[in-house]
Protein backbone atom coordinates (compact mmCIF):
# COMPACT_ATOMS: atom_id res chain seq x y z
CA UNK A 1 0.00 0.00 0.00
CA UNK A 2 1.24 3.77 -0.69
CA UNK A 3 1.19 5.51 2.62
CA UNK A 4 2.11 9.45 3.69
CA UNK A 5 3.28 9.94 6.99
CA UNK A 6 2.64 13.94 7.97
CA UNK A 7 5.13 14.78 10.45
CA UNK A 8 8.95 13.79 10.98
CA UNK A 9 8.79 13.69 14.80
CA UNK A 10 9.14 10.56 17.19
CA UNK A 11 5.51 8.95 16.42
CA UNK A 12 6.02 9.62 12.72
CA UNK A 13 9.46 8.37 12.00
CA UNK A 14 8.57 5.50 14.05
CA UNK A 15 5.49 4.81 12.62
CA UNK A 16 6.94 5.56 8.83
CA UNK A 17 10.05 2.90 8.81
CA UNK A 18 7.88 0.45 10.59
CA UNK A 19 5.72 0.16 8.18
CA UNK A 20 8.24 0.64 5.78
CA UNK A 21 9.52 -2.57 6.95
CA UNK A 22 5.96 -4.33 6.35
CA UNK A 23 6.83 -3.71 2.68
CA UNK A 24 4.17 -0.64 2.17
CA UNK A 25 5.97 2.04 0.26
CA UNK A 26 5.70 5.02 2.54
CA UNK A 27 7.19 8.67 1.98
CA UNK A 28 7.20 10.49 5.22
CA UNK A 29 6.83 14.47 4.60
CA UNK A 30 8.03 17.27 6.73
CA UNK A 31 7.81 20.89 6.50
CA UNK A 32 11.41 21.58 8.18
CA UNK A 33 13.87 21.41 4.97
CA UNK A 34 16.72 20.99 7.24
CA UNK A 35 14.97 17.75 8.74
CA UNK A 36 13.90 16.22 5.31
CA UNK A 37 17.60 17.11 4.41
CA UNK A 38 19.45 14.77 6.95
CA UNK A 39 17.15 12.38 6.96
CA UNK A 40 17.82 11.71 3.16
CA UNK A 41 21.28 11.30 4.45
CA UNK A 42 19.95 8.53 6.94
CA UNK A 43 20.80 10.85 9.97
CA UNK A 44 17.91 10.60 12.34
CA UNK A 45 17.45 13.54 14.68
CA UNK A 46 16.25 11.59 17.47
CA UNK A 47 17.60 8.81 19.84
CA UNK A 48 15.46 5.77 19.45
CA UNK A 49 17.39 1.86 19.59
CA UNK A 50 16.66 0.43 15.91
CA UNK A 51 15.43 3.13 14.44
CA UNK A 52 18.43 4.15 11.91
CA UNK A 53 18.78 0.71 10.65
CA UNK A 54 15.83 0.58 10.07
CA UNK A 55 15.50 3.63 7.91
CA UNK A 56 19.02 3.48 6.24
CA UNK A 57 17.80 -0.20 5.06
CA UNK A 58 14.61 0.79 3.85
CA UNK A 59 15.81 3.60 2.42
CA UNK A 60 18.03 1.58 0.33
CA UNK A 61 15.20 -1.34 -0.52
CA UNK A 62 13.65 1.77 -1.88
CA UNK A 63 9.82 1.20 0.48
CA UNK A 64 10.82 4.75 2.46
CA UNK A 65 11.59 7.90 1.34
CA UNK A 66 11.40 12.20 2.77
CA UNK A 67 9.94 14.69 1.28
CA UNK A 68 8.90 18.34 1.77
CA UNK A 69 6.22 18.26 -1.01
CA UNK A 70 3.10 17.31 0.69
CA UNK A 71 1.36 17.58 -2.48
CA UNK A 72 2.83 14.72 -4.27
CA UNK A 73 3.42 12.51 -1.18
CA UNK A 74 -0.71 12.69 -0.46
CA UNK A 75 -1.69 12.56 -4.18
CA UNK A 76 0.37 9.63 -4.36
CA UNK A 77 -0.96 7.48 -1.57
CA UNK A 78 -4.17 5.65 -0.36
CA UNK A 79 -3.43 6.20 3.39
CA UNK A 80 -2.19 9.41 5.28
CA UNK A 81 -1.05 8.75 8.53
CA UNK A 82 -1.46 12.33 10.73
CA UNK A 83 2.11 12.44 12.90
CA UNK A 84 2.32 15.78 13.23
CA UNK A 85 3.10 17.17 17.44
CA UNK A 86 0.37 18.58 19.88
CA UNK A 87 1.69 20.48 22.63
CA UNK A 88 0.30 21.06 25.68
CA UNK A 89 -0.81 24.60 26.67
CA UNK A 90 -0.02 25.46 30.16
CA UNK A 91 -3.88 24.81 31.73
CA UNK A 92 -3.30 21.42 30.20
CA UNK A 93 -5.33 21.92 26.80
CA UNK A 94 -3.50 20.39 23.82
CA UNK A 95 -2.35 22.62 20.88
CA UNK A 96 -4.36 21.37 17.69
CA UNK A 97 -3.13 24.11 15.56
CA UNK A 98 -0.46 21.98 13.58
CA UNK A 99 -2.98 19.25 13.06
CA UNK A 100 -6.00 21.66 11.51
CA UNK A 101 -3.07 23.07 9.53
CA UNK A 102 -2.06 19.57 8.16
CA UNK A 103 -5.76 18.76 7.49
CA UNK A 104 -6.20 22.08 5.83
CA UNK A 105 -3.55 21.58 3.56
CA UNK A 106 -4.02 17.82 2.83
CA UNK A 107 -7.56 18.80 1.53
CA UNK A 108 -5.97 21.34 -0.90
CA UNK A 109 -3.94 18.89 -2.61
CA UNK A 110 -6.91 15.54 -2.65
CA UNK A 111 -6.89 13.68 -5.82
CA UNK A 112 -9.54 10.92 -5.00
CA UNK A 113 -10.68 9.38 -1.70
CA UNK A 114 -8.15 8.56 1.02
CA UNK A 115 -8.10 6.89 4.59
CA UNK A 116 -6.82 9.53 6.75
CA UNK A 117 -5.52 7.85 9.91
CA UNK A 118 -4.68 10.02 13.37
CA UNK A 119 -1.83 8.37 14.92
CA UNK A 120 -0.97 11.39 17.30
CA UNK A 121 -2.59 11.45 20.72
CA UNK A 122 -5.67 14.12 20.28
CA UNK A 123 -8.76 14.99 22.42
CA UNK A 124 -11.60 13.19 22.34
CA UNK A 125 -14.12 14.69 19.75
CA UNK A 126 -11.17 16.02 17.25
CA UNK A 127 -11.13 13.12 14.41
CA UNK A 128 -14.99 14.36 14.01
CA UNK A 129 -13.81 17.77 14.16
CA UNK A 130 -11.30 16.88 11.68
CA UNK A 131 -13.37 15.07 9.24
CA UNK A 132 -16.17 18.01 9.28
CA UNK A 133 -13.10 20.56 8.19
CA UNK A 134 -12.06 17.77 5.54
CA UNK A 135 -15.85 17.48 4.44
CA UNK A 136 -15.88 21.97 4.49
CA UNK A 137 -12.97 21.86 2.33
CA UNK A 138 -13.07 18.74 -0.58
CA UNK A 139 -15.28 16.94 -2.35
CA UNK A 140 -13.78 14.19 -1.81
CA UNK A 141 -15.00 11.19 0.18
CA UNK A 142 -12.16 10.36 2.57
CA UNK A 143 -12.33 8.41 5.70
CA UNK A 144 -10.90 9.72 9.21
CA UNK A 145 -9.27 6.88 11.70
CA UNK A 146 -8.60 7.29 14.83
CA UNK A 147 -5.35 5.03 15.51
CA UNK A 148 -3.99 6.32 18.72
CA UNK A 149 0.04 4.75 19.43
CA UNK A 150 0.75 3.11 22.78
CA UNK A 151 4.64 3.39 21.65
CA UNK A 152 7.47 3.76 24.36
CA UNK A 153 10.28 6.07 23.95
CA UNK A 154 13.28 3.63 24.12
CA UNK A 155 11.49 0.15 22.61
CA UNK A 156 9.02 2.05 20.13
CA UNK A 157 10.33 -0.01 16.90
CA UNK A 158 9.06 -3.29 18.89
CA UNK A 159 5.88 -1.22 20.12
CA UNK A 160 4.96 -0.96 16.99
CA UNK A 161 6.02 -4.24 15.12
CA UNK A 162 4.95 -6.45 18.40
CA UNK A 163 1.87 -4.63 19.34
CA UNK A 164 -0.09 -5.27 22.43
CA UNK A 165 -3.15 -4.62 20.73
CA UNK A 166 -4.09 -2.13 17.16
CA UNK A 167 -6.79 0.32 17.94
CA UNK A 168 -9.36 1.08 14.56
CA UNK A 169 -11.52 3.67 15.56
CA UNK A 170 -14.06 4.23 13.01
CA UNK A 171 -17.78 5.68 11.98
CA UNK A 172 -17.77 3.29 9.35
CA UNK A 173 -16.58 -0.10 10.60
CA UNK A 174 -17.38 -1.72 7.37
CA UNK A 175 -14.57 -0.14 5.33
CA UNK A 176 -11.39 -0.74 7.42
CA UNK A 177 -10.28 -3.67 5.17
CA UNK A 178 -7.14 -1.90 4.05
CA UNK A 179 -6.18 -0.99 7.39
CA UNK A 180 -6.91 -4.19 8.69
CA UNK A 181 -4.59 -5.01 5.33
CA UNK A 182 -1.84 -3.16 6.32
CA UNK A 183 -1.06 -4.88 9.48
CA UNK A 184 -1.65 -8.41 7.69
CA UNK A 185 1.87 -9.73 8.91
CA UNK A 186 1.53 -8.32 12.58
CA UNK A 187 -0.26 -11.04 15.36
CA UNK A 188 -1.88 -8.78 17.51
CA UNK A 189 -5.46 -8.25 19.10
CA UNK A 190 -7.13 -5.54 16.66
CA UNK A 191 -9.92 -3.25 18.26
CA UNK A 192 -12.85 -1.97 16.03
CA UNK A 193 -14.50 0.82 17.66
CA UNK A 194 -15.72 4.17 17.70
CA UNK A 195 -13.36 6.98 17.39
CA UNK A 196 -14.36 8.67 20.62
CA UNK A 197 -13.65 5.38 22.32
CA UNK A 198 -10.34 5.09 20.41
CA UNK A 199 -9.55 8.61 21.18
CA UNK A 200 -10.36 8.21 25.11
CA UNK A 201 -8.68 4.50 25.05
CA UNK A 202 -5.08 6.66 24.33
CA UNK A 203 -5.72 9.16 27.23
CA UNK A 204 -7.03 6.05 29.79
CA UNK A 205 -4.38 3.63 29.10
CA UNK A 206 -1.39 6.60 29.57
CA UNK A 207 -3.30 7.68 32.97
CA UNK A 208 -3.68 4.28 34.13
CA UNK A 209 -0.41 3.33 34.11
CA UNK A 210 0.71 6.78 35.59
CA UNK A 211 -2.08 6.08 38.43
CA UNK A 212 -0.09 2.73 38.75
CA UNK A 213 3.46 4.28 39.12
CA UNK A 214 1.80 6.67 41.68
CA UNK A 215 0.17 3.99 43.21
CA UNK A 216 3.32 1.87 43.99
CA UNK A 217 5.40 4.93 45.21
CA UNK A 218 2.77 5.61 47.66
CA UNK A 219 2.67 2.05 48.78
CA UNK A 220 6.76 2.76 48.59
CA UNK A 221 6.24 5.13 51.23
CA UNK A 222 4.41 3.30 53.37
CA UNK A 223 6.83 -0.03 53.45
CA UNK A 224 9.56 2.37 54.09
CA UNK A 225 8.09 3.03 57.33
CA UNK A 226 6.88 0.31 58.40
CA UNK A 227 10.06 -1.61 57.38
CA UNK A 228 8.53 -3.71 54.39
CA UNK A 229 10.20 -4.46 50.94
CA UNK A 230 8.27 -2.02 48.44
CA UNK A 231 10.23 -4.54 45.39
CA UNK A 232 9.09 -8.11 47.52
CA UNK A 233 5.48 -6.31 47.50
CA UNK A 234 5.22 -5.54 43.97
CA UNK A 235 6.56 -8.77 42.53
CA UNK A 236 3.99 -10.13 44.99
CA UNK A 237 1.26 -7.92 43.74
CA UNK A 238 2.21 -8.58 39.97
CA UNK A 239 1.85 -12.47 39.83
CA UNK A 240 -2.10 -11.65 40.66
CA UNK A 241 -3.14 -11.71 36.98
CA UNK A 242 -5.57 -8.96 37.55
CA UNK A 243 -2.61 -6.26 38.60
CA UNK A 244 0.11 -7.41 35.82
CA UNK A 245 4.05 -6.89 36.74
CA UNK A 246 4.33 -3.80 34.66
CA UNK A 247 4.48 0.01 35.83
CA UNK A 248 4.99 -1.33 39.30
CA UNK A 249 8.55 -0.44 39.88
CA UNK A 250 8.54 2.46 42.85
CA UNK A 251 10.73 5.20 42.17
CA UNK A 252 11.17 8.92 42.32
CA UNK A 253 8.23 8.87 39.37
CA UNK A 254 7.10 9.16 35.91
CA UNK A 255 8.48 12.04 33.99
CA UNK A 256 8.87 12.42 29.97
CA UNK A 257 5.86 13.97 28.02
CA UNK A 258 3.34 10.89 27.40
CA UNK A 259 2.08 10.35 31.10
CA UNK A 260 2.43 13.78 32.05
CA UNK A 261 0.78 15.51 29.72
CA UNK A 262 -2.30 12.92 29.03
CA UNK A 263 -2.70 12.72 32.46
CA UNK A 264 -3.30 16.64 33.01
CA UNK A 265 -5.20 16.52 28.94
CA UNK A 266 -7.68 13.91 30.48
CA UNK A 267 -8.51 16.20 33.91
CA UNK A 268 -9.06 18.91 31.42
CA UNK A 269 -11.11 16.73 29.18
CA UNK A 270 -13.34 15.95 31.92
CA UNK A 271 -12.99 19.13 33.37
CA UNK A 272 -14.69 20.35 30.26
CA UNK A 273 -18.05 18.16 30.59
CA UNK A 274 -17.58 19.05 34.16
CA UNK A 275 -16.43 16.20 35.80
CA UNK A 276 -13.75 16.71 38.16
CA UNK A 277 -11.03 13.81 38.00
CA UNK A 278 -9.84 13.45 41.85
CA UNK A 279 -7.95 10.76 41.01
CA UNK A 280 -5.82 11.74 38.40
CA UNK A 281 -4.95 15.29 40.34
CA UNK A 282 -3.95 12.77 43.15
CA UNK A 283 -1.91 11.12 40.70
CA UNK A 284 0.02 13.88 39.34
CA UNK A 285 0.10 15.62 43.32
CA UNK A 286 1.97 12.20 44.37
CA UNK A 287 4.40 11.75 41.55
CA UNK A 288 5.41 15.50 42.13
CA UNK A 289 6.06 14.74 45.53
CA UNK A 290 7.96 11.49 44.43
CA UNK A 291 10.81 13.24 43.45
CA UNK A 292 11.35 15.40 46.46
CA UNK A 293 12.26 12.16 48.26
CA UNK A 294 16.17 12.26 47.45
CA UNK A 295 16.61 15.91 48.46
CA UNK A 296 14.85 14.87 51.90
CA UNK A 297 16.78 12.07 52.43
CA UNK A 298 20.05 13.74 51.59
CA UNK A 299 18.77 16.74 54.14
CA UNK A 300 17.99 14.18 56.81
CA UNK A 301 21.52 12.24 56.63
CA UNK A 302 23.52 15.69 56.31
CA UNK A 303 21.22 18.25 58.14
CA UNK A 304 22.37 21.23 55.48
CA UNK A 305 23.78 20.36 51.83
CA UNK A 306 25.40 24.38 51.55
CA UNK A 307 28.71 23.74 50.35
CA UNK A 308 28.15 19.58 50.16
CA UNK A 309 29.20 18.01 46.29
CA UNK A 310 26.45 15.92 45.14
CA UNK A 311 26.85 13.06 42.20
CA UNK A 312 23.60 13.39 40.23
CA UNK A 313 23.53 10.11 38.29
CA UNK A 314 20.90 10.38 35.53
CA UNK A 315 19.57 13.17 33.86
CA UNK A 316 17.19 11.77 31.21
CA UNK A 317 13.26 10.32 32.00
CA UNK A 318 14.36 7.31 31.45
CA UNK A 319 16.84 4.91 30.16
CA UNK A 320 17.82 4.22 26.26
CA UNK A 321 16.58 7.99 25.24
CA UNK A 322 18.23 11.92 25.41
CA UNK A 323 14.77 12.83 26.04
CA UNK A 324 14.56 15.48 29.22
CA UNK A 325 11.02 16.48 28.90
CA UNK A 326 9.62 16.58 32.69
CA UNK A 327 12.50 14.45 33.93
CA UNK A 328 13.15 14.07 37.61
CA UNK A 329 16.47 15.00 37.47
CA UNK A 330 15.69 19.01 36.41
CA UNK A 331 13.77 19.33 40.21
CA UNK A 332 16.77 17.54 41.81
CA UNK A 333 19.29 19.37 40.37
CA UNK A 334 17.34 22.84 41.16
CA UNK A 335 16.62 21.92 44.50
CA UNK A 336 20.38 20.77 44.92
CA UNK A 337 21.46 24.34 43.82
CA UNK A 338 18.93 25.93 45.72
CA UNK A 339 19.53 24.62 49.49
CA UNK A 340 23.70 25.56 47.95
CA UNK A 341 25.03 22.40 46.94
CA UNK A 342 27.14 21.72 44.11
CA UNK A 343 26.34 19.55 41.42
CA UNK A 344 28.32 16.99 39.73
CA UNK A 345 25.77 15.63 37.04
CA UNK A 346 26.29 12.58 34.06
CA UNK A 347 24.16 10.95 31.43
CA UNK A 348 25.10 8.44 28.87
CA UNK A 349 22.89 10.31 26.66
CA UNK A 350 21.06 13.30 27.74
CA UNK A 351 23.93 15.07 29.00
CA UNK A 352 24.03 17.51 26.21
CA UNK A 353 20.18 17.80 25.89
CA UNK A 354 19.86 18.88 29.70
CA UNK A 355 22.83 21.17 29.48
CA UNK A 356 21.53 23.17 26.50
CA UNK A 357 18.37 24.14 28.85
CA UNK A 358 19.49 23.91 32.29
CA UNK A 359 23.21 24.97 32.37
CA UNK A 360 24.46 26.97 35.82
CA UNK A 361 27.79 27.55 36.86
CA UNK A 362 27.14 24.78 40.00
CA UNK A 363 26.72 22.15 38.10
CA UNK A 364 29.74 20.33 36.31
CA UNK A 365 28.79 18.49 33.14
CA UNK A 366 31.14 14.81 33.87
CA UNK A 367 32.05 12.22 30.85
CA UNK A 368 30.71 9.35 33.10
CA UNK A 369 29.06 8.01 36.92
CA UNK A 370 33.31 7.39 37.92
CA UNK A 371 33.87 11.11 36.97
CA UNK A 372 30.69 12.50 38.72
CA UNK A 373 31.33 10.61 41.70
CA UNK A 374 35.08 12.38 42.12
CA UNK A 375 35.09 14.14 45.96
CA UNK A 376 31.00 13.93 45.50
CA UNK A 377 29.46 13.69 49.06
CA UNK A 378 26.51 11.36 47.95
CA UNK A 379 25.39 10.34 44.74
CA UNK A 380 21.62 10.60 43.74
CA UNK A 381 20.87 7.54 41.22
CA UNK A 382 17.70 9.39 39.12
CA UNK A 383 17.70 7.18 35.68
CA UNK A 384 17.84 3.50 35.64
CA UNK A 385 20.38 3.15 33.24
CA UNK A 386 21.92 -0.24 33.31
CA UNK A 387 25.12 0.84 33.64
CA UNK A 388 24.08 2.90 36.91
CA UNK A 389 23.04 -0.70 38.54
CA UNK A 390 26.62 -2.91 38.30
CA UNK A 391 28.93 -0.21 39.70
CA UNK A 392 32.24 -1.22 41.73
CA UNK A 393 31.25 -0.03 44.91
CA UNK A 394 34.96 -0.33 46.26
CA UNK A 395 36.36 1.85 43.31
CA UNK A 396 33.48 4.57 44.38
CA UNK A 397 34.34 4.69 47.29
CA UNK A 398 38.09 4.94 47.01
CA UNK A 399 36.88 8.04 44.67
CA UNK A 400 34.34 9.75 46.54
CA UNK A 401 35.05 11.80 49.60
CA UNK A 402 32.09 9.97 51.45
CA UNK A 403 30.75 6.56 50.32
CA UNK A 404 26.73 7.22 50.55
CA UNK A 405 24.24 6.30 47.41
CA UNK A 406 20.42 7.29 47.13
CA UNK A 407 19.08 4.74 44.73
CA UNK A 408 16.17 6.63 43.43
CA UNK A 409 15.40 3.90 41.00
CA UNK A 410 15.99 1.12 43.25
CA UNK A 411 18.89 -0.62 41.62
CA UNK A 412 21.17 -2.16 43.88
CA UNK A 413 20.55 -5.30 45.36
CA UNK A 414 21.56 -5.97 49.05
CA UNK A 415 24.18 -8.54 47.88
CA UNK A 416 25.67 -5.95 46.27
CA UNK A 417 26.38 -3.71 48.79
CA UNK A 418 27.14 -6.39 51.91
CA UNK A 419 30.85 -5.69 51.67
CA UNK A 420 30.49 -2.05 51.02
CA UNK A 421 30.87 0.24 53.24
CA UNK A 422 28.15 2.51 51.86
CA UNK A 423 25.29 4.26 53.66
CA UNK A 424 22.52 3.28 51.26
CA UNK A 425 18.88 4.73 50.63
CA UNK A 426 16.48 3.42 48.51
CA UNK A 427 12.73 4.13 47.36
CA UNK A 428 10.77 2.11 49.65
CA UNK A 429 13.06 -0.64 51.06
CA UNK A 430 14.47 -1.11 54.16
CA UNK A 431 17.78 1.13 54.73
C1 LIG B 1 4.36 6.02 27.54
C2 LIG B 1 3.53 4.73 27.45
O1 LIG B 1 4.18 3.69 28.16
C3 LIG B 1 3.32 4.31 26.01
O2 LIG B 1 2.46 3.16 25.94
C4 LIG B 1 2.66 5.47 25.24
O3 LIG B 1 2.44 5.16 23.89
C5 LIG B 1 3.57 6.67 25.34
O4 LIG B 1 3.74 7.02 26.73
C6 LIG B 1 2.92 7.80 24.57
O5 LIG B 1 1.86 8.29 24.98
O6 LIG B 1 3.37 8.14 23.47
P1 LIG B 1 6.98 6.57 27.54
O7 LIG B 1 6.60 7.89 28.13
O8 LIG B 1 7.93 6.54 26.40
O9 LIG B 1 5.66 5.75 27.07
O10 LIG B 1 7.70 5.76 28.69
P2 LIG B 1 7.41 4.64 29.79
O11 LIG B 1 8.36 3.54 29.54
O12 LIG B 1 5.99 4.29 29.91
O13 LIG B 1 7.91 5.40 31.12
C7 LIG B 1 7.37 6.65 31.54
C8 LIG B 1 7.97 7.08 32.86
O14 LIG B 1 7.48 6.24 33.91
C9 LIG B 1 9.50 7.02 32.95
O15 LIG B 1 9.96 8.17 33.61
C10 LIG B 1 9.77 5.78 33.80
O16 LIG B 1 10.97 5.86 34.50
C11 LIG B 1 8.55 5.79 34.72
N1 LIG B 1 8.21 4.46 35.26
C12 LIG B 1 7.81 3.48 34.42
C13 LIG B 1 8.27 4.23 36.63
O17 LIG B 1 8.62 5.14 37.43
N2 LIG B 1 7.93 3.00 37.12
C14 LIG B 1 7.53 2.00 36.30
O18 LIG B 1 7.24 0.89 36.82
C15 LIG B 1 7.47 2.24 34.92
Amino acid sequence: MRIAVIGCGFVGLVTGASYAALSHEVICVDKDERKIARLLQGEIPIHEPVLQELVIRNMQTGTLSFTTHLEMAVRMSEIIILAVGTPSLADGETNLSDMEQAVGDIALCMNGPKTIITKTTVPVGTNHKLQSMLSSLTDEVSIVVSMPEFLREGSAIRDMLYPDRIVIGTDRPESVEDIIDLHRPLTSNIIITDIRSAEMMKYASNAFLATKISFINEIANVCEKVGADVTQVAEGMGYDHRIGPSCLQAGIGYGGSCFTNDTQALIQIAGSVNYESKLLKSVIDVNREQRRIIVQKLVQLFGQLQGRTIAVWGLAFKPNTDEIWNSPAIDVIRELIALGAAVRACDPLALPNFRKHYDHERVVWCKDALDAACEAEAICLLTDWPEFGGYDLARLQQVMKQPVLIDGRNMYKSSQLDRSDFIYFSIGRPA
